[in-house]
């Protein structure tokens, strides 16, 4: 037994699926499992070019671990089956799995003008939602919390061949947000809801994958600066968070390095809140 962390974090030989892998928050962790020994990451999304790109840039620091670009939609069950399909073609376990992909779009366009700060009349706040996006809740729901069910649960075989082999492997985490915990504007309804779901569906995986061995956990990020957030990222916004700045990339990657290995192999069925205390200051359950 031992308690020293490069044991106890260690991801020697593992192989990985992130899917939305090729930017942001998916870019992160690929870059956390191939410095802690990962032989194989596979990174999906639906740009060939982000994708190639962030493999080519994490492949030329010279670890032993690979990144392999596959491409992949998970709007769809005929995009998760190809993807599935692509996954057992290229190996035969996966001892790691993030469901990582994810969409935020706005349901009702924003208010705009002099009295932005004045509560609107129910005429204009009907109106704004009547004319508001429907399709985009809609893939909101597809992507955010059905994909990680349909896709973990395509890729049981190769996660829990996996988990027979012990030390935290054959694991799964959802990337879930703290708006599915929370109310507060201006996070859209269709996101708030979607990762809402998403949250319940981790824990609905992790009572159905037990007999197998297979770990499931989400986490709920709070604000990181990528290109999903860029928008929101004001310093009014900054001031209201607790420890009064946005979250780095060491400061998740450590969590879900944790989550990964043998240090953090009995967290099973957990949503994992990492946002700087801000859940502190917004309406939340
Ligand atoms: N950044 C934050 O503050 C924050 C906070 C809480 C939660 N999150 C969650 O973290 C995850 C990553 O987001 P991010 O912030 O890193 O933003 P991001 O850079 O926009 O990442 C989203 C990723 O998802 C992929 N994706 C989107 N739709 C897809 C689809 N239909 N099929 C396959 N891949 C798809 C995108 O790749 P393609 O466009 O190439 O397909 C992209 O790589 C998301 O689930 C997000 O909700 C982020």
């Amino acid at each position: 037994m031992s308690f020293s962390a490069s044991q106890l974090f260690d991801l020697s030989g593992r192989v990985v699926l992130v899917t939305g892998g090729g930017t942001g928050l998916g870019k992160i962790f690929t870059k956390t499992y191939v410095e802690n020994g990962a032989s194989k990451v596979f990174i999906t999304g639906r740009r060939i070019d982000k994708l190639k790109e962030t493999a080519d840039e994490i492949n030329s620091l010279g670890h032993s671990g690979v990144v392999v670009p596959i491409v992949g939609d998970v709007a769809s069950k005929d995009g998760i089956k190809d993807l599935i399909r692509d996954i057992n073609a290229a190996t035969d376990t996966l001892d790691i799995l993030v469901n990582n992909a994810g969409i935020l779009s706005p349901v009702e366009s924003p208010r705009t003008g002099a009295s932005i700060d004045e509560l609107e009349s129910p005429e204009e706040y009907a109106t704004r939602v009547a004319e508001g996006n429907y399709d985009g809740w809609v893939d909101s729901v597809k992507i955010n919390s059905i994909a990680p069910y349909f896709l973990t649960i395509g890729l049981l075989p190769l996660l829990a061949a996996a988990a027979k082999k012990g030390e935290g492997r054959g694991n799964v985490i959802v990337v879930t947000s703290i708006a599915g915990l929370s109310y507060s504007t201006p996070m859209p309804a269709s996101y708030q809801s979607s990762k809402a779901a998403a949250i319940s569906v981790t824990k609905g995986l992790s009572t159905r994958l037990s007999p197998y061995g297979v770990r499931v956990n989400s986490v709920a990020p709070g604000i990181f600066p990528t290109d999903m957030s860029g928008g929101l990222l004001s310093e009014k916004l900054k001031q209201t968070i607790p420890m009064q700045k946005f979250g780095e990339p060491e400061e998740i990657a450590g969590l879900v390095l944790y989550l990964s290995s043998k240090a953090g192999s009995y967290s099973h069925g957990t949503n994992h809140v990492i946002d700087g205390g801000r859940l502190l200051t917004v309406p939340a359950s």
